[in-house]
């Protein structure tokens, strides 16, 4: 089969990216514009700014990608972009974007599922270092900023589909993450800050449980099985625990006098962070974050015994976790479990992803016609 240039372009969340993938198998050009400098002082996304962020960046984020992949608009095969899930606001850029430029061109266009992307940064990855056979059935676990995802993912004819085994309730792991960073005024994203202090700090301070929820899907549209064991996720009782432990520490003078240490600086780096939080905080930030790691390992095994899966992927931006790769992979060794994670630079948001899973789309012929729009709370399947 000859080669097949993509270009993917992704603006679902507070990343402009573009990038081009050769046949779902190489990354050849992967640009990312993070708009963290503008989300910064709030301390999250904010989604107006992150449209117009969005507006502003992506013609200059796909010319970058084609250049750097040594393509031309006339060159490349066809486009992909993401349709959903996300910021409704951000998603409409790219979307119409795309459609624009892909009606110009006269190219095809794949309308993509952010979460499928995920999954496939990982397995664009594993072909890239030549491991192209994984054993099925896979789990994948997608945690990340706005989702947390057990699914189950077959290979059919050429494509695949998806089967949803568990999600959070509420909050997602590295929302967790981010309100517990803003809550200790520690900077935003909350992860990669709070990967870097716990190393610091002792995990087995502080004491955070779990609720297990478990319960049988008794939807008979579940094709998979009547009477299926799911786990589900939840994550807003930890950043309420955080907060109380807070309160009740009296921790609000060291909070209050870390803010005013770090507003003396204009982009205080995780140095100055850490010169700035005492043993108490640095102890109370590692055993969030083991309690988190503990939380999504333990219930992603169970899943994969429940299913009783040969492969596991973990993908998002919080699969950069230094804690959750170490626990996932001793943890799944002892279970005799392959697990497999994308590199740093993939775990987070980028068009990579969004390229290599439009790979096998494109070859099944299912390219997007004029209806393709933006959709926020798009479920994948
Ligand atoms: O995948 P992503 O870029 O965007 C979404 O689809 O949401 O994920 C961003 C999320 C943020 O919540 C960020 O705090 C978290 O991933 N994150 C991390 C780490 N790096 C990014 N969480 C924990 N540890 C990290 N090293
Ligand atoms: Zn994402």
């Amino acid at each position: 089969m000859p080669d097949v240039f993509i270009l993917g372009i992704e603006s679902s969340c507070d990343e402009t990216a573009a990038a081009v993938v050769r046949s779902g198998e190489e990354v050849v050009s992967n640009v990312v514009y993070s708009q963290i400098a503008t989300h910064q002082s709030y301390g999250g996304v904010v989604p107006e700014l992150a449209s117009r962020e969005h507006l502003r960046a992506i013609v200059p984020v796909v010319r970058k990608a084609l250049e750097d992949a040594q393509q031309t608009y006339d060159s490349i095969d066809a486009l992909a972009v993401t349709k959903g899930p996300g910021l409704a606001g951000s998603l409409l850029v790219g979307v119409s974007y795309a459609k624009a430029l892909a009606y110009a061109l006269e190219k095809p266009l794949i309308g993509m599922n952010h979460l499928e992307g995920h999954i496939h940064a990982v397995l664009l990855e594993e072909r890239q270092n030549g491991n192209c056979e994984l054993e099925f059935p896979v789990l994948a676990l997608v945690v990340s900023g706005g989702h947390t995802h057990l699914f189950l993912a077959e290979r059919r004819d050429h494509g695949w589909i998806y089967h949803d085994v568990g999600h959070t309730r509420d909050d997602a792991a590295g929302e967790a993450f981010d309100k517990v960073a803003k809550l200790l005024e520690l900077g935003y994203p909350g992860g990669p800050v709070i990967d870097f202090l716990a190393k610091h700090g002792n995990p087995q301070a502080v004491k955070f449980p779990f609720a297990q929820i478990k319960h049988r899907d008794r939807n008979p549209q579940n094709r998979h099985a009547e009477d299926e064991q799911r786990v589900d996720f939840s994550y807003s009782g930890i950043k309420t625990a955080v907060l109380r432990y807070v309160e009740t520490h009296d921790m609000r003078a060291s909070i209050a006098q870390r803010r005013h240490v770090l507003a003396q600086s204009a982009n205080p780096s995780r140095q100055d962070v850490l010169a700035a939080c005492d043993p108490p905080t640095l102890d109370l930030v590692a055993s969030f974050q083991r309690a988190m790691v503990n939380d999504l390992v333990s219930k992603t095994l169970s899943a994969a015994r429940e299913h009783n899966v040969a492969t596991v992927l973990v993908t998002g931006g919080v699969a950069a976790n230094s804690e959750l790769r170490t626990a996932f992979q001793s943890a799944a060794a002892e279970e005799g479990l392959p697990v497999h994670f994308p590199s740093r630079k993939l775990s987070t948001d980028n068009a990579a992803m969004i390229a290599a899973a439009a790979y096998p789309r494109f070859i099944a012929g299912e390219i997007a016609d004029s209806e393709l729009s933006a959709d926020a709370g798009l479920k994948l399947r």
